[in-house]
């Protein structure tokens, strides 16, 4: 999420993952300070920029990348110099850059791609060799976020290829395998990272989510917090799940002292508030095979908000057919910091056994489907995110829930406005129902939470 205040976040997705995109201010910074850089040299080819220019461009990106401006100086001047040198790899470098770190990342994609894949004039090559793998990582990054989670593998790959030692890469490839399931390469991926670089915090914070009890992840998490003391998220986390186990001095104490406002403390407050103590996971998987187990399965699942279909694919299996819904053009409006748009499958329809989808606006599909009878739920996964798509969905799909359906919500805490969105929609859904319910699970990493109705 990108309006979740960790450093390094790099992330549209549904959770609490770093990914690290590597700006390799350093190197810029070397290559700045390098004298034959400078060297006046005339360039009457479309390949390449002054080296004037070149210099002045990766100043304005060095001065954005550490927080000393925006990215608009770099767009403006490299966008004005692509009309007239469509094959500068310096400029797909740095709109590359700019576009990645400002979440653009259709534009991102595209510089980072076209970096790749153009041969540049041999005086440039070294500054190509110097970045690809850089590129490679950042390119997958977007990927992922994008949901293009082949083409993103195959970019960790290459990065990976170029320079096994790159830490960041394999951090950032095990929060991939991460959203694919793949829960043991992904640790080992984050093992990776550490070994590379045993200081970096982000690698042992995504590695807590590979944890499957609430000691191990603790464990990790304490050794996140001695690399870096200040990590908010990881002494959060940390108080919440010790006051989870009956511990509360922690939590106590970030309350005493003046965080009680933050989202991820008021989540856990909702938490510790529940009448009974709900399990807690640590990834998207756990979480969802324990919603499996609790449901009656000889009936249908549903679903939505199905985008990729990645969730779909892997819960679908479990019951005797699935429904999905979604106009897979991505959110409808704005959601927070998370544009209009976002999610979108740009009108791709997965293709998944046993299963139908009905393609458009919740508000134009659902009346229709539900004026038929429908077979109650055996788990329905609500993952449109925004409030009204979820209330739409809520009331639509009130006669296939019964107090056996397992509900599950995925963004429904820790975002800076939860209680305004799937919680809130909820909330309101069994208020108006006169349902009350029960939490069976929560997972802070992932915002997701197992819900129940009474009978
Ligand atoms: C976060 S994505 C779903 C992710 C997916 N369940 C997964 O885990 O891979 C949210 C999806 O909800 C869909 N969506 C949101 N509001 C909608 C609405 N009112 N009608 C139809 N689709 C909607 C978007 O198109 C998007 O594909």
């Amino acid at each position: 999420m990108g309006e979740f205040k960790h450093q390094h976040t790099a992330d549209l997705s549904a959770s609490l993952t770093c990914s690290t995109m590597s700006l390799g201010v350093e190197q810029l910074d070397a290559w700045i300070d390098d004298s034959s850089a400078l060297k006046p040299v005339l360039h009457t080819d479309h390949q390449t920029i002054d080296d004037s220019m070149k210099i002045l461009l990766m100043k304005l990106l060095v001065k954005a990348l550490h927080g000393a401006s925006n990215f608009d100086p770099v767009i403006l001047m490299a966008e004005e110099l692509l009309t007239e040198k469509p094959k500068c790899i310096y400029l797909h470098y740095a709109l590359g850059t700019a576009f990645s770190k400002n979440k653009e990342n259709d534009k991102a994609i595209y510089h980072c791609q076209r970096f790749i894949d153009t041969l540049p004039e041999e005086r440039d090559v070294k500054f190509k060799d110097d970045n690809l793998a850089m590129v490679h990582n950042n390119l997958a990054v977007c990927l992922k976020n994008a949901g293009f989670f082949d083409r993103a593998e195959a970019n960790f790959q290459s990065a990976l290829n170029i320079d096994d030692t790159f830490a960041a890469a394999h951090n950032n490839y095990g929060n991939l395998l991460n959203d694919q399931a793949r829960i043991n390469e992904a640790q080992e991926s984050f093992l990776k990272a550490i070994d590379l670089d045993p200081e970096d915090h982000i690698a042992y914070w995504n590695l807590h989510s590979t944890a499957t009890s609430s000691l191990q992840a603790q464990a990790i998490i304490e050794t996140c917090i001695s690399k870096s003391p200040t990590d908010e998220i990881a002494l959060f986390t940390l108080a919440g799940l010790q006051a989870f186990e009956g511990n509360t001095h922690a939590f106590e104490e970030l309350i005493r002292f003046g965080f009680g406002e933050e989202p991820l403390v008021r989540s856990i407050a909702w938490i510790l508030s529940l009448p009974e103590s709900p399990t807690i996971h640590f990834n998207r998987w756990a979480l969802y095979d324990h919603a499996i187990s609790l449901a009656p399965r000889s009936r249908p699942f549903y679903e939505f908000g199905v985008w990729m279909g990645d969730s779909f694919k892997y819960l679908v299996p479990k019951f005797s057919e699935g429904f999905g819904f979604d106009t897979f053009q991505g959110l409808p409006e704005n959601w927070g910091v998370v544009p209009k748009g976002a999610y979108s499958s740009m009108g791709r329809v997965p293709e998944i056994q046993n299963s139908q989808f009905f393609i458009g606006e919740f508000e134009k599909t659902l009346p229709a489907f539900f004026s038929e009878r429908r077979e109650k739920a055996g788990l329905i996964n609500f993952d449109a995110d925004l409030y009204s798509s979820t209330i739409t969905a809520l009331n639509n799909a009130k006669p296939i829930i019964d107090d056996q359906t397992v509900i599950v919500f995925d963004e429904f805490i820790v975002n800076s406005h939860w209680e305004n969105d799937e919680y809130r929609a909820f909330l309101e859904f069994c208020d108006a129902n006169g349902y009350a319910f029960k939490v069976d699970a929560v997972s802070l990493f992932t915002k997701q939470v197992i819900c129940r109705i009474k009978s």
